[in-house]
């Protein structure tokens, strides 16, 4: 199966400044400092980490939104510049964004329909009636009715604002859809309708999916492979199913113990020791040692190389988990 999307070695820092206020030296930020993955064709990249191990700052970066400082992205067989011309324009019609907040997305001045058929006038695709019946079809095929077309944002339930945001993404036909957080602000009762929307489209539109979350019950739902991160690093790589029910690195294994479970009746099984993760200032060796039960002194010196497993998943741990699964069936 071709990758339709290529990610190798991205990297973002930034220099801010550090802990002395505005006078404070500058301090290196690793928002992301090496993360490398593929998605085939027609498949989901379930990405999943802590809030500011970054995520977002990887969409962006896969979309060229925002400059790398290292690191290649190629899409559908090109490379993906971050200069505005019209390479960049035509991929970027063809990789569309969906974010958290669908409010913040739309513009609230403007009805439903004339939103959805905004991005396809941008672009200069089609007449005026053609993209009027291309904006109905495509509500149609996100569930909503044309009775919404003359209707405007605050007037729709979240849910509903969010089917309109993909609606806008749909109309030009992409091939990627880059989902960051597209549940999180939604009411817990329609998550699962958006989820199961988003798993229809992907069959419908022959769409591929980078999808991000912070919840990796979420990720595990959609995604045909999970990466797990950390710190701006891909710390494991893998099967789903794999890395729920074994898995090898401490931090997704963490990470799945945090998962609460009809036994623990609510409450987390296993915490995360330590301080929550600066990107500032990231510890020598392994940047999860301070919080790590299975930290060695190697993992203090050494930062381990994200390395394939025998069971084709990828783990960057000097002391992965190999042994017996960490997880009853949920
Ligand atoms: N423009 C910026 N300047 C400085 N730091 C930034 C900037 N954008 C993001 N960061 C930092 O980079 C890290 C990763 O952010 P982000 O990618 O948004 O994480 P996530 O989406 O996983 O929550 C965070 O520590 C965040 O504060
Ligand atoms: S390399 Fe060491 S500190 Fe890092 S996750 Fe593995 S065991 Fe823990
Ligand atoms: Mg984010």
């Amino acid at each position: 199966m071709s990758a339709l999307l290529e990610v190798e070695g991205l990297v973002k820092h930034y220099h801010v400044r550090g802990g002395g206020g505005l006078f404070g030296a500058p301090v290196v930020l690793k928002a992301v400092d090496g993360v490398s993955f593929a998605i085939p064709a027609g498949r989901t990249l379930g990405l999943v980490g802590e809030s500011g191990c970054g995520k977002s700052t990887t969409a962006r970066l896969v979309l060229g939104t925002l400059a790398r400082d290292d690191g290649q992205v190629m899409f559908d067989g090109e490379p993906v510049g971050s200069v505005r011309d019209a390479r960049w324009r035509s991929q970027r019609r063809a990789m569309q964004m969906v974010y958290q907040d669908p409010l913040s997305a739309l513009d609230r001045r403007l009805t439903v329909g004339k939103q959805v058929m905004e991005p396809a006038l941008v672009h200069g695709l089609g007449a005026a009636a053609e993209r009027h019946e291309k904006a109905l079809s495509i509500m149609d095929a996100v569930g909503l009715s044309s009775r919404f077309f003359d209707r405007y944002p605050h007037e729709l339930s979240g849910g509903q604002r969010q089917r309109v945001v993909l609606a806008r993404a749909l109309i030009l036909s992409p091939k990627l859809l880059v989902c960051d957080e597209p549940i999180s602000a939604l009411d817990v009762s329609i998550q699962a309708q958006v989820i199961n929307l988003l798993v229809d489209l992907q069959e419908k539109f022959s769409l591929t999916y980078l999808f991000i979350s912070h919840d990796l019950k979420v990720v595990r739902q959609v995604a045909h492979e999970v990466a797990v991160m950390y710190l701006g690093r891909v710390v494991e790589r893998g099967d789903p199913e794999a890395l729920f029910h074994a898995p090898a690195h401490p931090y997704t294994q963490a990470l799945v113990g945090a998962i609460p479970t009809p036994r623990t009746r609510g409450r987390a099984r296993a915490a995360l020791q330590g301080d929550p993760p600066s990107p500032i200032n990231t510890p020598p060796g392994c940047s999860f040692h301070p919080r790590c039960p299975r930290a060695e002194a190697r993992c203090r010196s050494e930062a381990p190389l994200l390395r394939p497993l025998d069971d084709g998943r990828f783990a960057a741990c000097h002391f992965p988990v190999l042994s017996t699964p960490a997880r009853e069936a949920a």
